[in-house]
């Protein structure tokens, strides 16, 4: 998908692809048992804003990958995010009643059902890397990242953490452990999924990406914990104020949200000087340098 796009233009036109690739790549509706695929697509669909999928094909985009490979990456990498939220939002976890503007998976169908909607999200996430036009060896190295990023040493343990931790005073390092796995390790995956569906990368080339990606992803959940305390639910489309209120350790109860916003600018600084790296590409990186900006400055 070009990059000579405006910014704005190209991520309408990325996250309308990967809405029609999210719908095409789960089962219909119609299909048995239609009640868990209903819910499933109800997680999926007409929502959210596809932080990832951009990450994947501006990435993808500096590495001249192949916009079908990109699409199944991309489309991967968002059913694990939604699998996560629909998890997140449950009663044993957060107890959230609104997601992306809606009621969550739980409370517009069950509790069963929003398990089981998680559990089939992550399968078929999977099982759409496991296909497609990419070369053996690439769909391997690619579920190994997300299944790496999405388990007990990425996503699930950083949550594990996040829940082990309401009401205790974490140290700065601590928070960030549990920020770079809660949240950071699915945006570091978008990142080098979309790198790998492209051409072979050097060690270099992979530790600058990584040092973008670790910046990006941590300033993503210190701009969430600023929006929980800041905005409000309309515009958010999910309960604010929430953290405080279940006395989760955040960036904003550690360092205030002065400091929580100065640590996020600081991130994207070295967020843009990681990709320096690639200065030799031309404008290649320059849409993730506007998806760095776009984390820090967005509203929702
Ligand atoms: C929310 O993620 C949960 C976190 C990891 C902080 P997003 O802010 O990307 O949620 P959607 O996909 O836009 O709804
Ligand atoms: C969740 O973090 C990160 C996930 C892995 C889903 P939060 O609990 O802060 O996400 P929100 O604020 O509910 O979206
Ligand atoms: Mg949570
Ligand atoms: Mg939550
Ligand atoms: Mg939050």
């Amino acid at each position: 998908m070009t990059v000579s796009l405006p910014f704005d233009d190209w991520l309408k036109r990325v996250q309308h692809e990967t809405e029609g690739a999210l719908a095409s790549f789960l089962p219909a509706a119609e299909t048995l048992p239609m009640r868990l695929h209903d819910a499933m697509r109800y997680a999926v669909l007409g929502g959210g804003k596809r932080v990832r999928p951009l990450l994947v094909f501006a990435a993808g985009a500096l590495f001249d990958a192949p916009s079908a490979v990109l699409l199944r990456a991309a489309a991967a990498v968002e059913m694990i995010h939604a699998y996560s939220l629909v998890h997140d939002d449950m009663p044993c976890m957060d107890d959230d009643a609104l997601r992306r503007g809606k009621a969550t998976v739980h409370v517009a169908y069950d509790e069963a059902t929003a398990l089981l909607v998680g559990d089939a999200l992550q399968s078929q996430a999977f099982l759409l890397l496991s296909e497609g036009d990419a070369d053996p060896q690439t769909r391997i190295a690619m579920l190994s990242l997300l299944a790496r990023a999405s388990g007990s040493q990425g996503m699930c343990g950083g949550q594990a953490i996040d829940l082990a931790s309401v009401g205790q005073a974490l140290t700065q390092d601590q928070l960030e452990q549990m920020h770079h796995l809660k949240t950071g390790a699915l945006l570091r995956a978008a990142v080098l999924l979309g790198a790998m569906a492209g051409k072979a990368l050097t060690d270099e080339e992979i530790q600058a990406l990584d040092r973008y990606a670790r910046a990006i992803g941590l300033a993503f959940q210190v701009v969430d914990d600023v929006l929980d305390a800041t905005a409000d639910s309309a515009t958010l489309g999910k309960t604010a104020g929430k953290d405080a209120a279940d006395n989760k350790p955040t960036y904003v109860s550690l360092l205030g949200l002065e400091s929580s916003r100065a640590l996020a600018h600081q991130l994207r600084n070295d967020a843009h000087a990681a990709l320096d790296a690639f200065a030799h590409r031309g404008a290649g990186a320059q849409r993730l340098r506007e998806i760095a900006d776009l984390i820090v400055e967005r509203k929702a």
